[in-house]
């Protein structure tokens, strides 16, 4: 089970963050107990903020049964009906509390028939059960015939020391470490989510299938810096390679980032040049790849540029907030033009030097451009052209566009 279910709170108490809604919450339980139900709420708020999370603690820690619906019951008014109506009429087993919970319901309403919102105004009226209805926009056109009458309870992101917490509590919970910096990492990227934090947080310490597939259901791609985390900061070898696999990527892309960033988060030389030696052999796979059109190398790639580099690690690593931007791609990226008169040039010169195109961009090209011109001066133009041509497999043209380039 993924952590942030594993975890989930119980009691209101132990919900994080939200204090005034979490209160009124609370309130609501007590009044919910004397008699006839209160005023139904609407709980709104973005993701992943603890809306569905407490409205059960809020059950569970009142002793009431839930009664949900899941999302085909929302079809049309009659199945709305027959599952609402009566239950909001009933006594409920064991003759114990029940809170009704329509969850999403702006999202659900998508698929209202004429006659849902009449069966949902009527059991608002008729219902001897708590209702609490969740959302995460309240201004929701779909929505709003609910306005006049619910009470509106906002659930806010979390902040940084907030999330930060849950997160040492889970980890104290599964018996794990992480390196502080890195939690507080985590607790400032996760942008007030506590699911999204969790769910990070138990990348780090070894994914789970299961959670990849969740983070791929919800549509959660891991950005660029979530997969340079893990293979650089947790000397891992599943979590670097999930991470890997479940984004959208380009595998040429990302090895230009790694090559970037290797030598600003490990210390020790030992570390980067295994490193280096890993990054190496994926890029001669990748490059296999490709020109023999055989993807099964792509495995080897893969593993090499994630786990290898990350097993690379043996000793103290930086925790720099900020990844560097691969220089080649920011060289290549400065002028169009330029980088496509200059694509070629360099293609042949990696033949000539055995020099990886990155080097090449950030060093020689500079460095012949120099020579060059020094031969222009004393040999003339087309003396200096005509020998660098032949000297290194190049055209003239590509001569001249060296000379040429910013
Ligand atoms: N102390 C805690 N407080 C709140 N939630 C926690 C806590 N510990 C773990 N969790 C987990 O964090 C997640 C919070 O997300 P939840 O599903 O409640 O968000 P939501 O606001 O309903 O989001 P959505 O709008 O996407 O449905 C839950 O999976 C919950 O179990
Ligand atoms: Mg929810």
């Amino acid at each position: 089970m993924p952590f942030a279910e594993k975890h989930a709170p119980n009691t209101l108490n132990q919900v994080a963050g939200n204090g005034d809604a979490i209160a009124k919450l609370m309130k609501f339980g007590a009044e919910a107990h004397k008699g006839s139900p209160p005023r139904p709420l609407l709980i709104y708020g973005p993701s992943g903020t603890g809306k569905t999370a407490a409205a059960h603690a809020l059950a569970y820690s009142n002793g009431f049964e839930t009664i949900e619906l899941n999302a085909s019951d929302y079809r049309d008014s009659a199945t709305l009906e027959a599952t609402l109506i009566p239950a909001s009429r009933s006594a409920g087993l064991f003759t114990r509390k029940l809170l009704i919970i329509l969850d999403e319901i702006d999202e659900r309403s998508d698929k209202f028939d004429a006659g849902a919102e009449s069966v949902i105004n009527r059991l608002v009226k008729e219902s001897r059960h708590p209702i609490i209805f969740i959302a995460n926009d309240y201004w929701d056109r779909k929505i709003t015939f609910l306005r006049d009458v619910v009470d509106r309870l906002e659930f806010k992101r979390l902040n940084r020391t907030e999330i930060l917490n849950v997160l040492k509590t889970v980890l104290h919970k599964e018996g794990k470490e992480l390196d502080e910096k890195m939690l507080e990492e985590l607790a400032s990227r996760s942008n007030g989510d506590i699911r999204g934090a969790l769910n990070d947080l138990e990348l780090m310490v070894g994914g789970l299938p299961e959670l990849m597939e969740n983070i791929g259901m919800r549509d959660r791609k891991l950005e660029v810096y979530g997969v340079l985390d893990r293979i650089l900061l947790t000397k891992n070898f599943d979590s670097p390679r999930n991470a890997y696999m479940n984004t959208d990527l380009d595998g040429d892309m990302l090895m230009n980032w790694i090559d970037e960033n290797i030598p600003n988060r490990y210390t020790w030389k030992s570390d980067i040049m295994n490193a280096y030696s890993h990054l190496a052999k994926a890029s001669f796979f990748l490059g296999q790849a490709s020109r023999k059109s055989y993807y099964g190398y792509l495995r080897y790639s893969s593993v090499l540029m994630s786990s290898g580099v990350s097993l690379s690690a043996n000793g103290q690593i930086a925790y720099v907030k900020n990844y560097a931007f691969p220089s080649n791609i920011r060289q290549l990226s400065k002028t169009k033009s330029g980088r496509r008169a200059l694509a070629g040039t360099v293609t042949k010169l990696v033949y000539a030097l055995h020099a990886h195109k990155k080097d090449i961009f950030n060093g020689y090209l500079q460095l012949f451009k120099q020579m060059i011109k020094e031969a222009e001066k004393q040999y003339g133009e087309k003396e200096a052209v005509g020998y660098f041509a032949r000297t290194y497999g190049l055209e003239e043209d590509d001569v001249k566009a060296i000379v040429a380039s910013g």
